[in-house]
C-alpha cells in the first residue's frame, strides 16, 4: 500500500492514539501469568500486541474480548503454562519474542520462538546471554532467531546478577521475567535507566546504588489478577507532537498519554528547540502516570541531543529527525546506535528518505547531523522500509512538505497504531 499524503494546511482537534505498546505486551504476559481471571482496558488493535496474545494462546492461555471490548485473560499462574504444539510466532514484535524468552527460558518444557524476516535478523544474543547465565538453555542460529528454549537442567534457573551491557527494556524485562522462575535473588544492573514499566507493573524493589538502578526479583514471585488499563502510547503521540509541532497554524489536544519519565524525554527535546507543549491533567494511573497533552505550532532551532536520555526518547529519533530537519540550525544526535538494530536499520532509513525530501543530513556510526533549514522539504517518493516508525515519521514530514509525498510500503504503521494514516488525514484536512 502506497500512501499518498498532500501538504497539510494545519492540525487541529483533538487525536486519538492507540494504547501504549509496551505496557499492552507487559499487561498481558503478566496477566497470563496471575493466579486468576485479570481483565485489560483499552488492550489495542495493533499487530505487536496481538503477536503477544497469539504467543500466549500457543502456551494454553485463554483470551478473550467481553462485550464492553475489554480483554479477558484467564491467567494459568506462574506454573500454568502448557507446551506449545508448534513454533510460537511473534510477527514483527521484538518485545515479545525478548520478554517470552525469559519467560520460556524457566519452563520445564521446551519450545521455539520464531518472527518476520526483519525480527529474525534482529540480535539476541543480548538475551540468550544473561539467560545462560542463569542455567537457561538457549540455542541461537548465528546470533538470530528462531530461538530454540529447553528445560534448564536438574535445579532449574539459578538466580544471578545482571549488569546490563546496553540499555535495553527489552533485555532488562527477559531477564526480570526469567527471575520469576529463578531459584533465589535475581539483580538487573541498570547503568542508564531504559523504560520501567515491568518493575513497576511487577511491584518489585529497585535501589540506587552508586549512581546505578538495581531491581530485584524473587523466584517464584506471584501475580496476583486484577484489571489493568492501558494508557495511551505515548510513541505514537509524538508523531502528531510533531506533526503540529512543525504544521504552523496547528494545535492540538493528546488525551489520556501515558507521561512515564523514562519514555517522554522527546517534549523535554523539543521544548529546548522552541516547541510549545503543555501537560494539562496529570494524574496516575495504576502503576503509571499520565495526563494529556496540548501542542500549538511554534519555530524550531537546532540542538544536540546524547547520552542518558536517548533510552527515554529512542523510538522517537526518527520523528525528531523530521523536526530537525524542519528546524532553524544544526542538530547533532550521537549514542543511538540502537537504531540500527530496530525493525531496520533506522540511522540509514531516515537518512535515505529525508535526503530524498532535500534536507541536509548525514549518518554517524552512532547518530545523525542534521542542516535544518526551516519547514522546506521536498514532496517525493519515499519508503518506509517496512518499519512502522519509518512509516509514520515520513507520514509527518509529509505535512509541511512542499507537493505530495508518497509514502511505499505504508501498511506497517499498523504495528504499532492501525488508524494512523486516517487519523494524520482527518487531522490536517483542509477546511
Ligand atoms: C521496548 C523497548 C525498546 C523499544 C521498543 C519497546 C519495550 O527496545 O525500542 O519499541 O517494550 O521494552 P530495546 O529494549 O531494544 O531498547
Amino acid at each position: 500500500m502506497t500512501q499518498i499524503l498532500p501538504t497539510a494546511v494545519s492540525l487541529h482537534g483533538s487525536v486519538s492514539i492507540p494504547a501504549d505498546k509496551s505496557i499492552s505486551h507487559r499487561s498481558a504476559m503478566l496477566s497470563a501469568l496471575a493466579d486468576g481471571t485479570s481483565r485489560i482496558r483499552n488492550f489495542p488493535r495493533s499487530a505487536d500486541p496481538l503477536s503477544t496474545l497469539r504467543v500466549l494462546r500457543g502456551l494454553g492461555v485463554s483470551i478473550h474480548r467481553d462485550n464492553d471490548d475489554v480483554l479477558v485473560v484467564e491467567g494459568v499462574g506462574i506454573d500454568g503454562l502448557r507446551p506449545p504444539d508448534a513454533p510460537l510466532d511473534c510477527g514483527n514484535s521484538g518485545t515479545t519474542m525478548r520478554l517470552m524468552s525469559g519467560i520460556l527460558a524457566g519452563q520445564p518444557f521446551g519450545s521455539v520462538l520464531t518472527g518476520d524476516e526483519s525480527l529474525q535478523m534482529r540480535p539476541m544474543k543480548r538475551i540468550a546471554d544473561p539467560l545462560r547465565a542463569m542455567g537457561g538453555r538457549v540455542t541461537l542460529v548465528d546470533g538470530h532467531a528462531p530461538i530454540r528454549l529447553r528445560p534448564a537442567p536438574e535445579g532449574g534457573l539459578k538466580g544471578t546478577k545482571y549488569r546490563l551491557p546496553v540499555a535495553s527494556a527489552q533485555v532488562k524485562s527477559c531477564v526480570l521475567l526469567a527471575g520469576l522462575y529463578a531459584r533465589g535473588r535475581t539483580t538487573v544492573i541498570e547503568p542508564t535507566r531504559c523504560r520501567d514499566h515491568t518493575e513497576r507493573m511487577l511491584g518489585l524493589e529497585t535501589h540506587e546504588v552508586g549512581g546505578e538502578r538495581e531491581i530485584y526479583v524473587d523466584g517464584g514471585h506471584r501475580i496476583e489478577p486484577g484489571t489493568w488499563t492501558v494508557p495511551g502510547d505515548f510513541s505514537g503521540a509524538a508523531f502528531f507532537i510533531v506533526a503540529a509541532t512543525i504544521t504552523p497554524g496547528s494545535e492540538i489536544l493528546i488525551e489520556n498519554v501515558g507521561l512515564n519519565p523514562s519514555r517522554t524525554a522527546l517534549i523535554d527535546v523539543l521544548r529546548e528547540m522552541g516547541a510549545d507543549i503543555r501537560i494539562e491533567n496529570e494524574r496516575a494511573e495504576g502503576s503509571e502516570p499520565i495526563g494529556d497533552i496540548l501542542v500549538s505550532s511554534a519555530p524550531l532551532h537546532g540542538v544536540e541531543v546524547g547520552g542518558r536520555v536517548i533510552p527515554n526518547l529512542i523510538d522517537e529519533v526518527p520523528v525528531l529527525a523530521v523536526a530537525a530537519a524542519c528546524a532553524e540550525g544544526q542538530t547533532v544526535i550521537r549514542d543511538a546506535e540502537e537504531l540500527r538494530v530496530k525493525e531496520t536499520d533506522r540511522l540509514h532509513a531516515i537518512t535515505e528518505n529525508l535526503r530524498a525530501m532535500g534536507a541536509e543530513i548525514d549518518e554517524r556510526p552512532d547518530g545523525l547531523d542534521i542542516e535544518g533549514n526551516g519547514p522546506n522539504l521536498l514532496g517525493t517518493t519515499v519508503r518506509s522500509f517496512d518499519d512502522h516508525r519509518i512509516a509514520m515519521a515520513m507520514g509527518v514530514a509529509a505535512c509541511v512538505a512542499h507537493g505530495p509525498t508518497q509514502v511505499v510500503d505504508a501498511k506497517c504503521a499498523r504495528v504499532s497504531f492501525p488508524g494512523f494514516w486516517d487519523e494524520l488525514d482527518r487531522l490536517a484536512k483542509p477546511r
